[in-house]
């Protein structure tokens, strides 16, 4: 297992990632975002969106849960899963179906419900000192073994085992 650990210090930093990230992805890819309130996993999403070329002003899923974008290179299905009730409830945000039909799926709080997405890119947010944050891009199942190490070099940083 290889994990890229990488220092941001703006929501520019940020957007380079979500931007090499952006070019790495294919239909029905999914991609968890981990971190506490206010890490910084909507702003990446709204730079991984803006990447694939959607106009749409993304913004937070924290009441609907789920928001579809399309008019990009692909279609994004970004939700936020940290006021999910019952784990029952992500039936009914038909996630699975959304990737039948070649969404990519964003999760905020992907972490919630560990067993859920067996094959995906994970990308965790931590503060850290002032207002800079530590981003960590790790993966897990087959689907992104492959494309792990050109995404590490793509983001130009070391990649530790
Ligand atoms: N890399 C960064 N450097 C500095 N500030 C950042 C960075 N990323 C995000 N921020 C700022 O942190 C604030 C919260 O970010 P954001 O809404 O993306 O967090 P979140 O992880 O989605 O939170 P929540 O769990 O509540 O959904 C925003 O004001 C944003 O501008
Ligand atoms: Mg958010």
């Amino acid at each position: 297992m290889m994990k890229s650990t990488l220092s941001v210090t703006t929501v520019d930093d940020t957007a380079r990632i979500a931007r090499v990230i952006a070019a790495e992805l294919r239909p029905r890819d999914v991609l968890l975002l981990t971190g506490d309130l206010g890490a910084g996993k909507t702003t990446f999403t709204k730079a991984l969106c803006a990447a694939l070329g959607i106009t749409e002003t993304v913004t937070s899923p924290t009441f609907n849960l789920v928001h579809e974008y399309v008019g990009g290179r692909l279609t994004v299905v970004h939700c936020d899963l940290y006021r999910l009730e019952r784990t029952g409830e992500l039936d009914d945000l038909a996630l699975d179906e959304a990737r039948r039909r070649g969404a990519v799926l964003v999760v905020e709080w992907g972490d919630l419900v560990p067993d859920a997405f067996d094959d995906a890119l994970v990308v965790g947010f931590e503060h850290a000192a002032g207002d800079a944050r530590t981003v960590t891009v790790s993966w897990r199942g087959s689907n992104w073994e492959a494309r792990f190490v050109r995404l590490s070099d793509r983001l130009q940083v070391g990649t530790t085992t």
